[in-house]
């Protein structure tokens, strides 16, 4: 599909990416500065996941990638990640119910293998359901790491090579088949909200020319208005990869 293309009011065309990655970062944060729980910082921000997703759908875009739990995430303070794990399951859920009506596709991104039971079973649903539509997918990064997913396709595709199911030589094209975002485009756009300006792990392969986009807001508080100014700034950007214009 070709990227969408939107006038805006002054006359101008905006085009929306077919991929924007989120690093939903700064729930903590945003917690703190009301006297609040780190989780409930946590709860308000996977709210709004639901909220940008259905944004994203409406103006068009094809894939919307956002990192939720990381492969290091693991590091923090048991109830915290138990309480996020809650909040997963309950997204999950609620998005099983919904996500046929809405007409979402999704795909967890990540080392389900070692999630909790409950949660594995959800993310099976939830592929199964998303295999019988097209449209609007939103990918969920759950205990990704972007080297993990180098790793673990590395061991794939050479246990294919071994038992001759894989292309002997190793393209580019090869390897990105053998990614949790096979068949998808990488993302023109990666958006980090929370004020750091670092990578942490997300998209490595994917990222290779992606724009990047900080913002200082908490994720909590980056609405569609955010949104917009992040596809605006991306809109002024001058693509290059590697040529010359
Ligand atoms: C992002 O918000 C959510 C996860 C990493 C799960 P944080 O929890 O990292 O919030 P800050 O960065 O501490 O404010
Ligand atoms: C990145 O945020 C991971 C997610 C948003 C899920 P972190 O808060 O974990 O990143 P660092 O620790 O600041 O690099
Ligand atoms: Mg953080």
């Amino acid at each position: 599909m070709a990227p969408v293309t939107e006038k805006t009011g002054a006359g101008e065309k905006i085009t929306i990416p077919r991929h924007v990655a989120i690093i939903m970062d700064g729930n903590g944060r945003w917690a703190k500065r009301r006297g609040l729980p780190r989780t409930a910082g946590h709860a308000v921000g996977s709210e709004n996941f639901r909220k940008i997703a259905t944004y994203c759908k409406n103006i068009g875009m094809d894939y919307l990638t956002v990192y939720a739990f990381s492969t290091e995430n693991w590091k923090r303070p048991a109830d915290e990640v138990s309480a996020i794990m809650k909040l997963l399951k309950k997204y999950l859920d609620e998005a099983v119910a919904t996500m046929e009506r809405d007409k979402i596709r999704m795909k967890v991104f990540g080392n389900v293998k070692t999630l909790p039971e409950e949660l594995r079973k959800l993310v099976a649903k939830t592929d199964e359901i998303s295999a019988r539509y097209e449209g609007f997918q939103a990918n969920i990064c759950l205990n990704y790491g972007g080297r993990d997913e180098i790793i673990t396709a590395a061991k794939r595709y050479a246990a294919d090579l071994l038992e001759g199911r894989a292309a002997r030589e190793l393209t580019e094209e090869v390897f990105s088949s053998y990614l949790y975002s096979a068949g998808i485009p990488d993302p023109e756009l990666i958006i980090r909200t929370g004020g750091e300006q670092r990578i942490s792990n997300f998209l490595l392969w994917q990222c290779a020319y992606s724009e990047l986009y900080y913002t200082d807001t908490f994720w909590p508080d980056f609405g569609p208005a955010e949104l917009d100014k992040a596809i605006a700034a991306y809109n002024a950007r001058d693509r290059r990869f590697g040529g010359v214009k």
